[in-house]
């Protein structure tokens, strides 16, 4: 017999009751009408925000002509993409993905065939952080360490040992003879938008260098302009061996990236690793899109521009609201805001004012609004944090006289 309330879909999620219809721009419209500003941006991946009009046209042209073919042809928009990659970071080699995790994956891998080409199979282990946050793969949940996402899923994947977030002690003190590589989000965006000190990154490096380790950077939140550089890790100055990128590359298309030194990848050779879907005509068309934007002349001033304008707005409005927001931190339009309340309170009073935010670790509200946003719409959204600031403070007591 068939449960007349059961539900079609997994219910992994916990969904707001919001159904939105179409995109504009910063704006997301419900079916009813409704406009939000969405400073979540599909948590960080609508970077040109809603139905940009270059992305609109290059898929519908690219639609048209071919959809998918597979790996085992010449995608000329990969090389494109792959070329304009190695052409404006510190990698030789790209392979592409769909998502996150599998940029992970694909990292991971490529870290582990490095040591095993090297003749050293049994340097496989790879060092994370607590609070790091790299996909649900299998894999990926055990270098993330989260219990909450372990749970249930049997042993946990082996080769990764967690150190504590910025405690060096036990970083050197965690490398043995197994140790591959070490894994690490320059901005921890689950964890709660917690940046990695430039300096710390620059010895991260040493480390790596000293050790004979691979460094991995997961730039799946922190990449493609998001910080106002192209890669979050340019500001410290290092260059990393492997890094994953996804989310903000496609612009709502499902993008990844594995991105590495020709001598990292060296072990990547035919055949050891592969995708039916990834690097795609259609994914290819829309990420070669986003770049044209992303790297055009003056793009990433306008997002340290708008930053700074954000960053100001909501350090006056700290101040002013200590008891409803106590700490602002990030990197560029990659922003947290500590609540004192808990963040999910923060978080609805914000969408009572029509302003789309998105949780994080440590009790902080993440603002991962679109690239293309304006100062006009900072402006806007400033404002409406500062009504849910306002409300939030007020105490019980008087709301209810
Ligand atoms: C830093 C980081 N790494 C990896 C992932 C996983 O990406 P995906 O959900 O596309 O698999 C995420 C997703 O939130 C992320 O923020």
């Amino acid at each position: 017999m068939t449960d007349a309330n059961a539900q079609p879909l997994y219910d992994t999620f916990a969904r707001a009751d919001l159904r939105f219809e179409r995109g504009e721009g910063v704006w997301l419209v419900t079916e009813s009408g409704d406009r939000y500003l969405d400073f979540a941006a599909g948590i960080a991946v609508n970077s040109l925000g809603h139905s940009h009009p270059h992305l609109v046209e290059t898929l519908k042209t690219q639609a048209e002509k071919l959809w998918h073919v597979s790996n085992v042809y010449e995608i000329p928009g990969q090389k494109r993409l792959g070329q304009r990659l190695v052409d404006n970071t510190f990698a030789d080699k790209v392979f592409f993905t769909n998502s996150g995790a599998e940029a992970l994956e694909c990292a991971i891998k490529t870290a582990r065939r490095y040591h095993y080409v090297n003749g050293s199979p049994e340097r496989f282990r790879i060092i994370t952080f607590e609070g790091a946050f790299h996909g649900r793969t299998l894999a990926t949940i055990a270098a993330g360490g989260q219990v909450k996402y372990l749970e249930g899923f049997g042993p946990k994947v082996e080769g990764f040992d967690q150190v504590p977030f910025g405690d060096e002690k036990a970083l050197k003190a965690a490398i043995g003879p197994e140790t591959a590589a070490i894994l690490i989000e320059p901005i921890q965006g689950e964890g709660g938008v917690r940046s990695v000190p430039d300096e710390d990154l620059r010895a991260l490096r040493k480390l790596c260098d000293d050790e004979g380790l691979l460094l991995i950077l997961d730039e799946v939140q922190s990449g493609v302009g998001r910080t106002g550089k192209f890669f979050a890790h340019e500001w410290s100055g290092i260059q990393p061996d492997i890094m994953a990128v996804a989310k903000g590359i496609g612009g709502g298309f499902p993008l990844g990236a594995c991105l590495a030194t020709a001598e990292a990848a060296k072990g990547m050779t035919a055949g050891v690793h592969g995708t039916t879907f990834g690097g795609n005509p259609l994914a290819m068309a829309v990420g070669n899109a986003v770049l044209d934007i992303i790297l055009g002349e003056g793009f990433l001033e306008h997002v340290q521009k708008i930053a700074l304008f954000m960053k100001q707005g909501l350090a006056s409005i700290s101040d002013r609201y200590p008891g409803v927001i106590s700490e602002v931190r990030g990197r560029g339009l990659l922003v947290g805001m500590k609540s004192v309340l808990p963040n999910t309170a923060l978080v609805q009073a914000l969408r009572d004012e029509h302003l789309l935010t998105v949780g994080a670790g440590d009790n902080v509200v993440r603002l991962l609004p679109p690239l293309v946003t304006t100062e006009d719409e900072a402006r806007d959204a400033l404002t409406r944090i500062e009504a849910a600031a306002e409300r939030l403070s007020v105490p019980a007591r008087q709301k209810s006289a």
